[in-house]
């Protein structure tokens, strides 16, 4: 089994997703960060050389690719919910996690951050409140959610070992 977790950018996919692999001795896999290497470039400079569109294939590529795999702890990248069949395939592969914030916690978090394509300049707030709500239904449409504006990263972490454990109880 897999264990996914999805979200905005600045939901701390990355920081849990390593904290719960070292948790449950599982394999942690970052896709950005995957991509990157098979790419030989920074996420950025996919976008600025080859497009969006580009990106989004490579993603829905490792997507199949992993969700394949077995015992893998997944940082996804904030946009994998644009195409609904890698939720359906990382679905498949074990339980999907939904980590969220409010704007202004995210705000918070990624406001001295500058290697998001999709949020650069100077108005990062209106980039996240446009694309949130944009994206809003896609997130709220996967079953296990942990709000993670208020919560340490212990505390976020433990409730995704929770989902997991539930899982490994009742395989579907
Ligand atoms: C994106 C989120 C980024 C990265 C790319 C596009 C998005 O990942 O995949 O910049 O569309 O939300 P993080 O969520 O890890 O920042």
């Amino acid at each position: 089994m897999n264990l996914t977790l999805v979200g905005f950018m600045g939901t701390g996919k990355t920081r849990v997703g390593v904290r719960v692999a070292a948790e449950l001795k599982m394999t942690f896999l970052d896709m950005d960060d995957l991509i990157e290497e098979r790419q030989g470039k920074k996420i950025s400079g996919i976008f600025a050389e080859r497009g969006e569109r580009f990106f989004r294939n490579l993603e829905r590529d490792l997507a199949q690719e992993l969700a394949r795999r077995d015992g893998l702890v997944i940082a996804t990248g904030g946009g994998i919910v644009l195409d609904p069949r890698n939720l359906s395939d990382f679905e498949r592969s074990g339980p999907v996690v939904c980590l969220s914030a409010t704007p202004e916690a995210i705000f918070r978090r990624i406001a001295a951050q500058t290697h998001r394509p999709l949020l650069q300049g100077g108005e990062k707030m209106r980039g996240i409140l446009s694309l949130l709500e944009k994206r809003k239904p896609l997130y709220d449409a996967i079953p296990h959610q942990i709000d993670t504006t208020a919560l340490s990263l212990d505390q976020v972490a433990a409730k995704v070992v929770a989902v997991y454990r539930e899982a490994e109880r009742r395989p579907a």
